[in-house]
């Protein structure tokens, strides 16, 4: 079996975590990458079948909600992104994939970016000449896109970067890592309600008032060099929403309960996961992390709701390749 020169290898798997969009203060533009759950993806090339035509079969999807997610290459957040840096670079191989889901869907856990980074990851892995991390974040942004109806970047860039990210814009791609407090953590709980991103967007009002512009904007910036002066004070005044919070917290059952019960010594604030229904609450250490997801986990269990909960330290590495098993 002979593949094109610039491919060295014919097989590679990548896992890609999952991740929290917008981080209260940064609609679209901030996301931080969470440690313990993601979604794995292996890639196999074969030369094409059709000449300078690829092709791209998704094989199987197991794990969570896997049965509730299309095989149609084009429809597929892994599969578009693959699609769109084969078509973007000039390659032509048939792809056999098969995606392994840890991320449940519409969690807002950052699911549909996981994919796609872990796709366009692995396939980076198989070329003598590896793309640069741009050239990845805006393919993976195809996939993105498929699933949520935009191309907002606060998923796929902190999956493929870890840490947390600024997207500052993403046409032309702009993004950086923003430098956190050594140690700053997490508690994440997750109702078993489902919320399709595309909707949670849709919800949201188009005019804002100007003096919230403002009041966010201050929050954004402070919440910015809070981090990156590891000045607590300032993260914890800044840690609010006021713009998206409100609007988006009736799809998710006992909200304003949960991020009450995050309230404690060391905890900047809790909000939402991305478009939801994950909840998480940011905290200066994975001890006071761990503290608030008992008490965050506590309301559904009072009320007999599963809940999906874990506490993590921030992890500074994203998306990575793995050596299948
Ligand atoms: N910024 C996106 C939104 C994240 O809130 O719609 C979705 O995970």
């Amino acid at each position: 079996m002979t593949l094109p020169g610039y491919f060295k290898n014919h097989k590679a798997s990548a896992f890609a975590p999952a991740t929290m969009g917008n981080m209260a203060v940064g609609f679209d533009i901030l996301g931080g990458t969470l440690s313990g759950v993601g979604d794995t993806v292996h890639l196999e090339l074969t030369p094409c079948r059709s000449p300078g035509q690829s092709s791209i079969v998704i094989e199987s999807i197991t794990g969570t909600d896997s049965d509730k997610l299309p095989l149609v290459a084009l429809e597929n957040t892994a599969g578009k992104a693959l699609i769109a840096l084969l078509a973007g670079e000039g390659l032509a191989v048939d792809v056999a994939v098969r995606i392994e889901k840890g991320i449940p869907l519409g969690s807002g856990l950052g699911g549909s970016a996981a994919s796609a980074v872990a796709a366009v990851v692995a396939m980076n892995a198989l070329l003598k000449e590896p793309l640069d991390q741009n050239k990845l974040i805006i393919y993976a942004l195809e996939g993105e896109a498929v699933a949520s109806g935009a191309k907002h970047a606060d998923n796929v860039t902190p999956c493929l970067l870890g840490g947390v990210v600024g997207v500052f814009s993403v046409e032309p791609l702009s993004v950086r890592s923003i430098p956190m407090p050594p140690g700053i953590s997490v508690a994440v709980v997750k109702p078993q309600v489902g919320i399709k991103t595309e909707e949670a967007r849709a919800l949201l009002g188009g005019e804002v008032e100007k003096s919230l512009v403002i009041k966010q904007q201050a929050r954004l910036a402070g919440f910015i060099v809070g981090c990156m002066s590891n000045d607590k004070v300032l993260i914890q005044e800044s840690f609010k929403d006021d713009w998206i919070e409100p609007q988006r917290k009736k799809l998710i059952p006992h909200f304003d309960e949960v991020k009450k019960a995050a309230d404690g010594d060391g905890v900047f604030g809790a909000s939402i996961s991305g478009a939801g229904p994950a909840i998480f609450a940011l905290c200066e250490d994975l001890n006071t992390a761990m503290k608030a997801l008992d008490r965050m986990k506590a309301v559904y269990d009072n009320v007999s709701m599963a809940s999906l909960a874990w506490a993590c330290e921030i992890p500074q590495t994203g998306a990575s390749v793995v050596t299948e098993v």
